[in-house]
């Protein structure tokens, strides 16, 4: 039963990892930097005011499946009683801490910077007057919300690594 338990906590944080880095990866390598070489302003624009209050949803919803079913899943394989003692005492355990405390920061540079951001960038294209000049805020916003994109990507690149690593350490 306990097993059958692990493994289905398992899939799930598997699941919601995969979405995460996957969504993450065509968003900002893919999907960003393809729309901003070829559609004009205008319709640039409403793609992203049409996709971005999704995607960033998904991504958030990913996320925290993915630290959630995670933190789970330590307490199932060394115990719930075992995890402090494991986290600072083990590699295996530190590795793990490391990966909870940098997905925590990507959550929180998700929500508390990316998104609003993002919505305001919308409802500067929304209120432009057509065929004028963006704000002059725009280009900088924009340019900071598709480093801090990136920022997050990397961050997820470097848990699933972390993530490779644990299961490789675990005794
Ligand atoms: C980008 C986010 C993450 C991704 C893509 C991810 C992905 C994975 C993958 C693919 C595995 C291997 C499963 C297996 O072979 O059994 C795994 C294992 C695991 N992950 Fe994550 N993970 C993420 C975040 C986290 C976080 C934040 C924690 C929190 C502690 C965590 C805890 C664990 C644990 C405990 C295991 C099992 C390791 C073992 O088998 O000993 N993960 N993760």
């Amino acid at each position: 039963m306990a097993d059958d338990i692990t493994g289905a906590v398992r899939i799930l944080h598997i699941v919601a990892g995969v979405t995460l880095a996957g969504g993450a990866f065509l968003w900002t390598t893919v999907i960003m930097p393809t729309s901003a070489k070829l559609l004009p302003p205008p319709v640039r624009g409403a793609m992203v005011a049409a996709l971005f209050p999704r995607v960033s949803n998904y991504l958030a919803a990913a996320s925290a499946t993915a630290i959630l079913s995670g933190a789970w899943l330590l307490g199932l394989i060394v115990g719930f009683d075992g995890v402090v003692p494991v986290v600072t005492s083990t590699l295996y355990g530190a590795v793990l801490a490391v990966s909870l405390v940098a997905m925590l920061a990507a959550l929180a540079i998700a929500v508390f910077a990316i998104r609003p951001m993002g919505f305001r960038l919308i409802a500067l294209g929304k209120a432009a007057t057509p065929g004028a000049p963006p704000p002059p805020e725009v280009p900088a916003l924009a340019k900071r919300v598709a480093r801090l994109g990136l920022v997050n990507f990397a961050i997820t690149i470097s848990v699933v690594a972390l993530m490779a690593l644990a299961v490789n350490l675990r005794t």
